[in-house]
């Protein structure tokens, strides 16, 4: 068993096409993360975890070029195993992260570690703590909480 957060299955990732949770990072600032479905074995440049069991990397909930979400409430737009910027349409490779068209090429995503074992997904990224499934404004409590990260 991978020790750390239990977040989700990678055959619910696949069914739904993405997950969404927010985290507290080492600032003590929370970041929402998107868990997508990724083929490769390997991410590139190591930054996205993918195992045997295969299938999934997660990635910061922020396009690189302006600070807007990729999954808004509705799920990660993907097509063809890529992440898609809502606002300008630039596309992210979901297992490097990496993008080479449109506003936000060049850039690469900020990767999140996560461990897949026996089907499950789990946070396994010291620089983060699981906070609750879905998006930051899911975890209030009421309009009157404010200490969130601005996006
Ligand atoms: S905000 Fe994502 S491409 Fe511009």
């Amino acid at each position: 068993m991978a020790d750390g957060a239990r977040l989700t299955t990678v055959e619910d990732v696949r069914e739904d096409g993405s997950f969404l949770f927010t985290a507290t990072n080492s600032f003590d600032m929370e970041e929402e993360v998107i868990v997508v479905p990724c083929d490769e074995e390997v991410a590139a440049d190591g930054g996205a975890p993918v195992d045997g069991e295969g299938g999934v990397a997660a990635w910061i909930n922020r396009c690189t070029h302006e600070a807007q979400r990729f999954d808004t409430g509705r799920g990660v737009p993907m097509r063809g195993g890529e992440i898609i910027c809502p606002k300008h349409g630039s596309m992210f490779d979901a297992c490097s992260g990496e993008c080479d068209n449109g506003e936000a090429a060049g850039t690469t995503l900020p990767d999140v570690d996560v461990t897949v074992d026996d089907g499950d997904v789990f946070l396994t990224d010291d620089e983060y703590t699981f906070e609750h499934e879905g998006g930051v404004d899911d975890g209030d409590d009421g309009p009157s909480s404010t200490s969130h990260v601005g996006f």
